[in-house]
């Protein structure tokens, strides 16, 4: 077996330490405190890697297969590619079935999802249960039984492809809300394997979690891994206080005692391939595209800039309105800005992002009739996805970027921003409630509910004098550059993990 991750040490950065450790009552204070144990040791991966998600690390692309966008592929595929690893996930098409193959050298096993499967594992249960849920039900969960019972169906195949792909000695890596039951099911089928999870969205407080029907059953799922990581120390906190409240496991300073084992929780927030941003943004061709970005603007002096999946939780109905009212309080700014929307189509079956795609185009449509002229539109929206480069290019022409969860696991938009700025320039306003605020503390931070608030802040954005701009980039391009994805992957691998507990 090889040792991948000789000389690595990981730990938390500066800022995200002290979020950790904060004591001062207020925002960054859980009522109750947890501790986050750094155990600075050599991390070591001495076993083959199996990954288990929702959807398979490629899509096909005009009848091939083309690598996914996203730092978790990126990061995870030359482990894999090492290690001689595997990936179990969905192609993301009803009722296909695939032989495993190869791609980059990864051994694929697609998982083949039956129509119903889709709409009640996928669609359903997934999206429209626990998404809405752990994202502070800013939409109503839905709660039907017979979602439950697919979501569970569809758990224990992940599991048994696990398990059929495994020799018992693996070290099997289960991602995200999709795959909450995976640990419990596949520790039942192969008690010897080291089980992993990583939760990529909000863990959220138990008063929320606490609705769930399955709030037992959901937990004991994710209890049964060695290692059930968060986001943030937040998530890992909402987590411990759900699972001592409703599954009758105990906090103590080594994890959770939960059936007779101690589980152990942790805090790993997720990064991107950092590098790879400062490349691309350092390209001529880069620099090329962003001169006829701002050109067909209509070269404006500031360019607002919103990039997200199209999902509600994102805020970009009230990130318009607040671009709305601060060309209404400054009616001079209207003709010099715009505001740049990509919103990149997303479970667009689901009611309530058909909706959240109706209101946004309204919104941007009502503030360029009124706020616009025959010779100009403040908001410029594209509907559609766009290659890391092109977004790069957009990032790089940008002079703010606005970035306004509800509720966020991590928002990597933000950390792409940043690592994109190579000259240290460019202003970040980001909600509290993204994880990344966490890290990203010289981020102009904002309440995404409060719209008059996000207006002043789109003004102070625009006044920063150059000098503080490029001091506030400098901090949060160190950051990102020294907790990059790989970083995390190794961190998340490796034995030695930062713990949080009670
Ligand atoms: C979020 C989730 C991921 C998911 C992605 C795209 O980032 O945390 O698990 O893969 O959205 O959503 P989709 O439903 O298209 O897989």
């Amino acid at each position: 077996m090889i040792n991948l991750f000789e000389g690595s040490n990981p730990s938390l950065s500066a800022p995200f330490e002290a979020a950790c450790h904060a004591t001062k009552p207020g925002f960054n204070s859980p009522q109750r405190r947890y501790t986050v144990r750094l155990r600075k040791l050599r991390s070591q991966v001495t076993k083959r890697i199996i990954v288990a998600a929702n959807r398979l690390p490629v899509r096909q692309v005009e009848g091939a297969w083309e690598r996914s966008p996203g730092g978790l592929v990126s990061a995870l595929l030359p482990i894999l590619e090492k290690n001689n690893g595997v990936w179990i996930g969905w192609s993301g098409s009803a009722d296909e079935t695939i032989e495993p193959f190869e791609h980059d050298g990864i051994r694929l096993i697609p998982l083949t999802l039956g129509r119903q499967e889709v709409d009640e594992y996928y669609l359903g249960f997934s999206n429209e249960t626990i998404w809405p849920l752990f994202h502070g039900a800013i939409r109503t969960p839905a709660y039907h039984r017979h979602w439950w019972r697919t979501y569970q169906a569809v758990n224990k195949r992940f599991a048994e492809a696990i398990a059929d792909a495994s020799t018992g000695e693996e070290l099997v890596w289960i991602q995200d809300y999709q795959l909450l039951l995976v640990p419990k099911y596949l520790k039942e089928m192969a008690p010897g394997l080291d089980v992993r999870s990583f939760l990529h969205i909000p863990f959220p407080p138990v008063e929320l979690y606490a609705r769930l029907p399955w709030r037992q059953e959901v937990l004991e799922g994710m209890l049964d891994a060695d290692v059930i990581a968060f986001q943030t120390e937040r998530g890992a906190g909402n987590f411990i206080s759900a699972a001592t409240t409703f599954a009758g496991a105990a906090a103590t300073d080594r994890g959770l005692v939960w059936s007779g084992e101690t589980h152990r929780v942790v805090a790993s927030p997720i990064s991107i391939d950092t590098a790879e941003y400062e490349r691309v943004a350092g390209l001529d061709e880069t620099r090329q595209k962003v001169l006829s970005i701002r050109a067909d603007l209509g070269n404006p002096e500031v360019i607002f800039l919103g990039a997200d999946r199209l999902d509600y939780t994102k805020g970009i109905d009230v990130r318009f309105r607040a671009y709305e009212a601060m060309l209404e309080r400054h009616p001079d700014l209207a003709a010099k800005t715009k505001f740049v929307q990509i919103g990149v189509p997303s479970r667009s079956t689901i009611k309530d992002y058909v909706e959240v795609k109706e209101d946004i185009e309204q919104i941007a449509g009502r503030i360029n009739s009124t706020q616009g002229s025959r010779h100009y539109m403040p908001i410029h929206y594209l509907y559609e996805s766009l290659t890391m480069e092109d977004l790069v290019a957009y990032y790089c022409a940008a002079d703010v970027m606005v970035v306004t969860p509800f509720a966020d696991g991590m928002n990597l938009v933000a950390k792409e921003f940043v690592a994109s700025r190579i000259e240290d320039d460019g202003v970040l306003l980001l909600s509290e409630f993204a994880g990344a605020a966490q890290e990203l503390r010289e981020a102009i931070l904002l309440n995404p509910f409060h719209v008059d608030g996000i207006a002043s802040k789109l003004h102070r954005a625009i006044e920063m004098d150059g000098e503080e701009r490029q001091r506030r980039m400098k901090v949060m391009r160190q950051i990102v550059r020294e907790h990059d994805v790989h970083r995390w992957a190794r961190s998340a691998l490796g034995s030695d993990l930062d713990v949080v507990t009670a």
